[in-house]
């Protein structure tokens, strides 16, 4: 396990429902092409926030992953 996977691990994105960056990373590689795509496989989002905290996080991190 690289030392970037290992911060993944432990950085929540979505306090509310203590879903990882790593997590989030895997659902990408996985399909998840959007927030609702993650939502789905994830939870994230689905929490008492409504995702007002962690969407524009997740967005990001799409962008990273899939590189758009
Ligand atoms: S932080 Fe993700 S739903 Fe609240």
């Amino acid at each position: 396990m690289t030392e970037e996977e290992i911060k993944d691990r432990y950085k929540k994105v979505c306090i509310c429902r203590s879903v990882s960056k790593g997590t989030i990373k895997q659902a990408i590689k996985d399909g998840a092409k959007n927030v609702a795509d993650v939502r789905r496989r994830t939870g994230a989002t689905s929490g008492a926030c409504k995702g007002s905290r962690c969407t524009a996080t997740i967005n990001d991190i799409i962008k990273e992953v899939i590189g758009n």
